[in-house]
């Protein structure tokens, strides 16, 4: 069964033939006026989620759709499903496979989880974001969107700030970073949301040359991309933090003319709205990439396309 649960799952190769996928079906689309192309008619995805989501699970949704699945869907999961009476998470996924989806998208709050869905699903589970766990498919997306901003994944320096304690996207973007050639990572964080040492330990044994600051303005200056993320109130108690990063219309003048700025979303106030029309400012074309990026995904996880 092709499940999708962490970055690190995918090669270089895989990546690649995503991303020309991605980029047929975003044209198909475009030039059906917003129609189905029904390429997975007979199909039916179940989304199901523990933790809020926007993009994730509107664009799995909407992929899907324009695909011609059927989409039953769930959202607050932990509060409107039974896990609310203390089911397990896998006695929830067998029993949801007893209803025929044939395939899973989950997003929970547990680190893990996902993997644990996969051991014992009868139909693919795709991994929607687990806890401080990693976030695959939205790291797809985000790499995707490199590729189609800036012409390429290898030779570049991208500086990835904010919350990456806690932060999934980070995780996972910096596993698929280390797979491309002559890629440099700065991490930036506040004192204690630094990038996990897992992280770090991974890009050492891949070579991947990385360091980490705190000082942004030499940081944002040295970019080719800037991805930057909110500080996750959700995860720990945030009140005694002594420092956060705001990128503001004045620091967008250090940024190289050709650099990018990226964001997860959801942002909160870690970048002004006065940003936005920046044309470097590619976080809502980032969040248009990722319905896309998901199609190609649902086509692989299917079996209908690319091996
Ligand atoms: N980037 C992302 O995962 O956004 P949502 O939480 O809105 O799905």
């Amino acid at each position: 069964m092709r499940h999708v649960l962490e970055a690190q799952q995918f090669d270089r190769r895989f990546i690649e033939t995503l991303f020309a996928r991605t980029a047929e079906l975003e044209h198909l689309i475009d030039q059906k006026n917003g129609q189905q192309i029904r390429l997975l008619e007979g199909n039916m995805m179940f989304t199901i989620f523990y933790e809020p989501s926007t993009r994730t699970r509107v664009s799995f949704n909407a992929a899907a759709q324009h695909l011609g699945m059927q989409v039953v869907s769930t959202e607050n999961a932990r509060e409107f499903s039974s896990a609310a009476k203390g089911e397990t998470l896998e006695d929830t996924i067998k029993t949801l496979c007893q209803y025929r989806p044939d395939v899973i998208v989950l997003r929970h709050n547990e680190t893990g989880a996902a993997e644990r869905a996969a051991a014992i699903s009868s139909v693919p589970i795709i991994n929607a974001g687990d806890g401080m766990g990693q976030h695959p498919t939205q790291a797809l997306l985000d790499l995707y969107t490199i590729q189609k901003e800036l012409g390429r994944s290898d030779n570049l320096h991208v500086v990835i700030g904010g919350d990456l304690a806690h932060g999934r996207t980070a995780r996972s973007l910096a596993y698929l970073l280390a797979k491309f050639k002559a890629n440099q990572i700065t991490f930036l964080a506040p004192p204690g949301l630094e990038i996990g040492r897992d992280i770090t330990d991974h890009l050492t044994k891949q070579g991947t040359k990385f360091n980490e600051t705190s000082d942004i303005e030499s940081a944002l200056k040295l970019a080719d991309v800037v991805y930057w993320t909110r500080v996750q109130k959700e995860r720990f108690d945030s009140s005694k933090l002594a420092q956060t990063f705001v990128i503001d219309a004045k620091d967008m003048i250090l940024l190289k003319k050709d650099a990018i700025l990226m964001h997860p979303l959801p942002r909160v106030d870690e970048i002004t709205p006065a940003v936005d029309s920046d044309p470097r400012a590619a976080y809502f074309r980032q969040a248009g990439n990722g319905m896309f990026i998901r199609m190609a995904l649902l086509e692989w996880v299917l079996e209908k396309n690319h091996d």
